[in-house]
């Protein structure tokens, strides 16, 4: 997510606002911009990059005021440059904008928009706002803050906002709608601060506002009046927060990868956000649409990836070869890149990767393009390499992702894969509408069902208490949760140190039974699907042999229960969204062994975020 911050006050707005950008680093950003109203009207700053090349813009060409607002933008809508970056302004330059969301609706806006005559200047859906506000401001009865709640509530999405004008200079206005990161507001000695995250401004003040969802702000350095969207007063009272900086830019979480992991209701809904109409139970990747001559042709897909996107791959396999009944076949990227591939005509290449920069799936992307391959791609970070390189790019919108061990990534490329294959199901006709119908509604539940799922914290660190000292651990699955064995198993390894072997549970016969014994624990996905009655054979044949077993079940299953050791119960939902209920306390359970066994969790021995090297 973008970030936020806003001054006003005795002091050099620009100085205030930079440092606290630089406070907010950590969430990731590809571009970076302040406005500040000085003598002779609001002057804007932008550049792409890190923030010291804005701090460098600002060294040749200062601005001195003492109202301004910054931001950090993590692209969404609109590539990663400076004219894309934030603030946006109206035609005049007396309106300007930062947002941190998504403006689901951003097309018609615009279009409308622009029917009325209003030149666009940058691809963001942000700008929509700065010319949405000054159309009700320049009616001339209206106050910034009456412009803003009217332009917030055409809006559609989550988003929040803080609005600057030169016809009134002695305010911010911030507002927020939907859960699109928070508003919290610092109040100073004659002076008030805005952020999208209390870490940019701790320093200065720890007395704070928070905006709730449909509420906005005036903000002046005499302090801030709350209303809600009707322009009704709510009454707020300030909290006084005693975090140190660190530990408030994770969230008050003990690491970014705890963090990441309670991020999933909200990055999972950002993955499905404008992407589905669920009155006609469509699917909309418009960023797949220059690829619509293919379908028709298109006869497989080779799925490329590494590590935790390599099993965002085999999770795709099993839902896009079910629901669009389309073959897809899966290499690793350092494999494919060197094996020649056979790519017959009517193959495409589905590249998944969080960076965006992992050098062998890049290199996988690259063979494909020379043998002629078309290929797609599922990534996070907007305008990286791997963005750049497809033809077709759907971003997982998940926010930066600060923990080496992939978390809510993953969670998000299976669910991008998810909407990937009905999205193909309806080019294919192989998705009637009523089965589209259903599998969007168990969709729309899923955020709900992460919910449960992560409100279950303690019984996996009770569980985590019981094995954390064991060298070695197998887990096992079938069918589409084969490719969750592997990842629990990879998320263990790479954070705790401890080895751990993902398996086909019907493998188990074919070797790895004879590791069994009392000092294995057995991980078992064994939701209530078609295939329950054999993992539950499995844990009898572990538990004869002496094993501790370790069962993912579906609330409710008591005889799975009975038979494990211990057992991670998951809500029902649909076999295609069980292995997004299932990665979750596997990542819990990694996480806590882990960080009782005192490991490095953020920060892994040996690993990379992104292995941009051989
Ligand atoms: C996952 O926890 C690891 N950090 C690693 O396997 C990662 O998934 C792999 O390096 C691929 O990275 P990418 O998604 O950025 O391409």
């Amino acid at each position: 997510m973008c970030g936020i911050v806003g001054y006003i006050g005795p002091r050099n707005a620009a100085e205030i606002v930079l440092d606290g950008l630089r406070r907010l680093e950590y969430r990731g950003y590809d571009s970076a911009g302040m406005a500040v109203a000085a003598v002779q009207g609001i002057e804007r700053r932008r550049s792409v990059g890190k923030l010291s090349n804005l701090a460098a813009i600002l060294q040749e060409q200062p601005i001195s005021g003492h109202l301004g607002m910054g931001h950090t933008r993590w692209a969404t809508h609109g590539g990663v440059t400076e004219g894309n970056a934030h603030p946006h302004t109206d035609c005049t330059g007396q309106i300007v904008v930062i947002q941190n969301g998504i403006v689901e609706n951003y097309r018609e806006l615009k279009q409308q928009l622009q029917a009325e005559g209003v030149p666009f200047v940058s691809q963001t859906d942000t700008e929509v706002i700065a010319h949405l506000v000054a159309k009700y401001y320049r009616c001339g009865e209206e106050l910034l803050a009456v412009a803003v709640r009217r332009a917030m509530q055409q809006l559609k999405g989550a988003n929040a906002v803080v609005v600057m004008s030169a016809l009134e200079p002695d305010r911010l206005v911030a507002a927020r709608m939907g859960n699109a990161g928070g508003v919290v507001l610092g109040i100073g000695e004659g002076e008030m601060f805005v952020a999208s995250d209390m870490p940019a401004i701790l320093d200065y003040t720890q007395k704070l506002l928070f905006l709730e969802d449909r509420e906005l702000a005036v903000v002046t350095a005499e302090g801030a009046e709350v209303s809600d969207m009707n322009g009704q007063p709510v009454k707020k009272s300030a909290t006084t927060v005693s975090w140190n900086p660190v530990l408030a830019a994770k969230g008050g979480y003990k690491h970014f990868m705890l963090k990441e992991i309670h991020e999933q209701p909200r990055s999972i809904t950002d993955v499905i956000r404008g992407r589905v109409d669920f009155d006609r139970s469509q699917v909309m990747l418009p960023d797949l649409e220059d690829l619509r001559p293919v379908w028709p042709h298109l006869r497989r897909l080779h799925a490329v990836a590494c590590g935790t996107a390599w099993h965002a791959c085999l999770t795709a396999k099993f839902l896009i070869e079910d629901l669009a009944r389309l073959p897809v076949e899966v290499d690793y990227g350092s494999e494919f890149r060197y094996r020649d591939p056979l790519l017959e005509p009517g193959s495409v290449v589905l590249a998944i990767t969080q960076s965006g920069e992992t050098v062998d799936t890049l290199a996988a992307m690259e063979e494909a393009r020379d043998k002629g391959m078309q290929s797609i791609a599922l990534v996070n970070v907007v305008g990286s390499q791997a963005a750049r390189l497809a033809d077709g790019v759907v971003y997982l919108n998940a926010g930066p992702e600060i923990g080496v061990a992939s978390t809510k990534a993953f969670t998000s490329q299976v669910v991008a894969a998810y909407l990937l294959a009905i999205y193909l199901g309806q080019a294919r006709n192989t998705l009637p509408q009523e089965r589209r119908q259903c599998l969007l509604q168990d969709l729309a539940e899923l955020p709900n069902l992460v919910g449960q799922v992560l409100a279950n914290g303690n019984d996996y660190e009770a569980i985590a208490r019981r094995y954390m000292h064991c060298n070695d651990f197998i887990y096992l699955g079938r069918g589409i949760n084969y490719p969750i064995a592997l990842e629990g198993a990879l998320k263990l390894k790479e954070i705790s140190y401890i080895h751990a072997e993902g398996y086909p549970a019907g493998e188990m016969k074919h070797g790895p039974i004879a590791l069994i014994d009392e000092h294995l624990p057995v991980v078992t996905i064994c939701p209530a699907d078609h295939v329950r009655d054999k993992m539950l054979s499995n844990i009898e044949q572990v538990k004869a042999r002496g094993g501790r077993v370790i069962a993912v079940a579906t609330k409710g299953d008591e005889e799975v229960a009975d038979r494990a050791d211990d057992v991670i119960w998951i809500p029902a939902t649909s076999r295609y969204l069980t292995p997004v209920l299932v990665a979750i306390p596997l990542q819990l359970l990694a996480y806590h062994i882990a960080v009782l066994r005192g490991c490095d969790v953020d920060q892994p021995r040996n690993l990379a975020k992104s292995v941009t090297v051989e």
